[in-house]
């Protein structure tokens, strides 16, 4: 009988790849059982696989029942209820003609119910091996809940802080989100997508989404293609490469053609360069969207555009499941389109072992916040809390401080610091930092008073209350920033300012004359210079998740020393976006010792007077705080910084090396980063790229040599022919603690 099936299937196989002789990308479509499937459906059958839908609150209404039975539903989105999805997998798999299971998606962001730091925070802690540990445990947490497929990572490059997803994102580099995007990969598919939890990822969104104009979300993206494959292309190549099953198509319109419907990404780049051979699925009703941005006059011409593109899974919208037939039997779309789209849909759910096994336990206690979990998002917290000022060493407490005051409306707040994306996240679980400093320190020695109600708030009531209550502490730890909802998804902000009254809260506190740590838990860069003064230490913890809690309170006691480094520029204020330290260098950069301040503007002053160069007169050209940027307990100090390799020939290594020493007297973790600049190129270079990064953990008055070895490919680009060249020439290469290090050598590609 065995025998007889695979005979079958052979035999299938090559009549159905005989139908698909024109087809030159036949020769990945050679998975019998897969074939012989195909050749078994009907249109309705092959629409259906390519439909998703959402789900119904843990109810399997009739009609649902009936439309799996008949084949209709590919997928389902937003299901999380165990016994709904055993149920669903039950009818698609007993009940329906061919057998097909249903692949249940759902956005896993940072963390199932054990919430890890936002997207943004796990990029900070430069870690690839504690990212993809978070990816891990939220896909083990997800799959025991029926979850087979997570709609991360989220790997578009995000240089806008209004930008609520800006939080979702891993920053502003490519090369730092092509290393977190691989880990997440890695983290959410295992080495095998069909074993015990693991899910399938999805790089999203396929592309340039990052760049909306006015970082107002689903605003029109002009991205030049030079640009776009250099800059924003790359962290997608990293997770095809790296096996990611899924790509989702992006809301935004790109160069005039909405991502959705673009050929130019989803056939030429994807398909034709890359090779993906796993599916896209469109973003939520992206396809039928096509129709408001004017590219499609309705939803039949939006389903033939997103299909013909490359869509092979539609989002909730019914574009397909309405009008795909219409255009087959037009001769508009080709049968061959299905079914290469359906192969690929089929492919990842036998890939997922959903045809052997769909269904999960569904009295399992134990599968949720389990200790090995909550201590993996503890640490991520850890190490994402980005000390970005440590005046008089004010932190760690010493065993002097015998009160400390917490303040401030992100203090005790369960729900908010698990930041955006947490539709699952378990805010019981939460330890906020005012629990975990009581549990530390004891309830006696810590003093509240939250000073406003929530972080928008003006209401100044609190105030005096919280006046009062850092007077008669010896620290004030404030706890400021923005709740969950005001970033994340379709919450962007012109302003970077911390809302409500939280800047006169964090001054009406200073008044008590103690020392002040400003501790900032928000989904985005905020410009918090102005306040800052009034602090002697700050910590940006982003939103932490889970764990936040006592990560913050082992920092502050100094049971961990900080060791994150800001995966992305921080502003002065909002009016310097775009700023990113790969910029290019302009024709007339601005000299940093020389730049006049508006208020040092003679009157009547001529013209030129003040040199023609790029920078804000009111802001000059520095950001608040650098991408790399991020302080320790201890310092460290780079010296002898040597290139091995002052000459390479085209193909070779280039090998660098550093001494990295701790001067100071903490053990500490230090993210040594190595940048370059390709001095001249056929389109102009950035001022600096980072093309490595390592964690070094020293104690005090240890050094340590540190290597790095990259190749003269990994310095390569897209020339203006858009081929990926490296060009002989001069380049610059600085090892250090950031962006902004100066500790420069030189070698030269022949
Ligand atoms: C819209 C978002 O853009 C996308 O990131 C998400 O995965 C889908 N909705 C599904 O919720």
């Amino acid at each position: 009988m065995k025998h007889f099936f695979s005979l079958f299937a052979m035999g299938m196989f090559l009549v159905l790849t005989g139908c698909l002789k024109q087809n030159t990308e036949e020769q990945w479509m050679n998975d019998p059982k897969i074939l012989d499937l195909i050749q078994q459906m009907t249109l309705e059958e092959k629409m259906g696989q390519m439909h998703q839908i959402s789900g119904f609150g843990g109810q399997v209404p009739d009609n649902l029942k009936q439309d799996i039975i008949d084949g209709k539903v590919g997928s389902i989105l937003n299901e999380v209820d165990v016994k709904a999805i055993n149920e669903i997998q039950r009818i698609a798999l007993e009940e329906s003609r061919l057998g097909i299971p249903v692949i249940i998606g759902r956005d896993v962001i940072h963390g199932f119910k054990t919430v890890f730091p936002i997207p943004l925070g796990q990029a900070a802690t430069w870690n690839p091996e504690l990212v993809k540990k978070g990816a891990e445990v939220a896909a083990k947490e997800a799959w025991s809940s029926g979850v087979n497929w997570t709609f991360a990572p989220m790997i578009d490059i995000s240089r806008d802080a209004r930008w609520g997803r800006i939080a979702e994102s891993c920053g502003e580099d490519p090369f730092l989100t092509s290393v977190m995007g691989v880990a997440m990969v890695e983290g959410f598919q295992g080495d095998d997508l069909s074993a015990d939890g693991s899910i399938l990822a999805c790089a999203k969104h396929f592309a340039g989404y990052g760049a909306a104009e006015g970082g107002r979300d689903y605003n029109t993206t002009l991205i030049p293609e030079n640009e776009l494959r250099n800059v924003y292309l790359k962290s997608f190549h990293a997770a095809q490469q790296a096996g990611v099953g899924t790509f989702m198509s992006g809301f935004n319109d790109l160069n005039g053609v909405p991502a959705t419907g673009n050929r130019f990404l989803l056939r030429k780049v994807l398909r034709d360069e890359w090779n993906f051979d796993g599916f896209v699925v469109s973003d939520w009703a992206s396809v039928t969207e096509m129709i408001s941005h004017g590219f499609a006059a309705d939803p039949k011409e939006a389903a033939y555009k997103a299909i013909s593109a490359g869509v092979d899974m539609e989002m909730t919208s019914d574009s397909y499941k309405n009008h795909v037939k219409e255009l087959i039997e037009e001769g508009k779309i080709n049968e061959r389109l299905l079914d290469e789209a359906v192969y690929r849909i089929l492919k990842i759910k036998f890939d997922l072992g959903l045809f052997n096994d769909p269904y999960v336990q569904e009295e399992d206690q134990n599968r949720f916040a389990l200790p090995e979990y909550l201590e993996a998002a503890k640490q991520a917290a850890v190490q994402s809390m980005v000390l970005l000022k440590n005046e008089q060493q004010i932190l760690p407490f010493t065993s002097s401080i015998n009160k400390v005051a917490v303040i401030g409306p992100m203090a005790n707040q369960k729900y908010e610091q698990l930041g955006t994306w947490i539709f699952d996240g378990d805010s019981d679980l939460t330890i906020t930092p005012l629990e975990a400093l009581k549990s530390e320190l004891g309830e006696s020695k810590v003093l509240f008073s939250e000073g406003l109600k929530y972080t928008r708030s003006k209401d100044k009531t609190g105030f005096s209350e919280a006046l009062a209550t850092a007077k008669k502490a010896d620290v004030v730890v404030v706890c400021v920033g923005e709740e969950a909802i005001l970033s994340g998804e379709a919450h962007c902000r012109a302003s970077l300012d911390l809302p409500g009254a939280q800047n006169e809260l964090i001054e009406e506190v200073s008044k008590a004359g103690k020392p002040i740590v400003l501790v900032v838990m928000a989904g985005r860069p905020l410009a918090i210079g102005g306040v800052s003064k009034h602090a002697e230490a700050v910590l940006y913890a982003f939103h932490p998740g889970t764990m936040g809690g006592p990560a913050l309170a082992d920092l502050l006691l100094g049971v961990a020393n900080p060791s994150a480094k800001l995966p992305v520029t921080f502003p002065k204020a909002a009016g310097q976006i775009p700023i990113y330290y790969n910029h290019k260098n302009t024709g007339r950069p601005v000299d940093p010792n020389a730049w006049t301040c508006i208020d040092d503007i003679p009157l009547n002053s001529y013209q030129t007077s003040l040199g023609n160069t790029s920078h804000y007169l009111d802001l000059g050209f520095a950001p608040l705080y650098p991408f790399g940027f991020g302080l320790s307990y201890t310092t460290f100090e780079y010296k002898n910084l040597k290139i091995e390799t002052p000459k390479v020939k085209l193909g070779g290594d280039i090998i660098a090396s550093v001494t990295l020493e701790n001067t100071g007297n903490f053990v500490g973790e230090e993210v040594v980063q190595l940048y370059i600049r390709d001095l001249v190129g056929s389109v102009t270079r950035p001022v600096k790229e980072l093309k490595g990064f390592e964690r070094v953990q020293l104690k005090p008055g240890e050094s340590k040599k540190v290597s790095f070895k990259i190749n003269t490919s990994d310095l390569a680009f897209f020339n203006p022919e858009m081929e990926e060249v490296t060009e002989p020439g001069e380049f610059h290469l600085w090892i250090g603690g950031s962006s902004d290090t100066n500790l420069r050598t030189e070698f030269v590609v022949e």
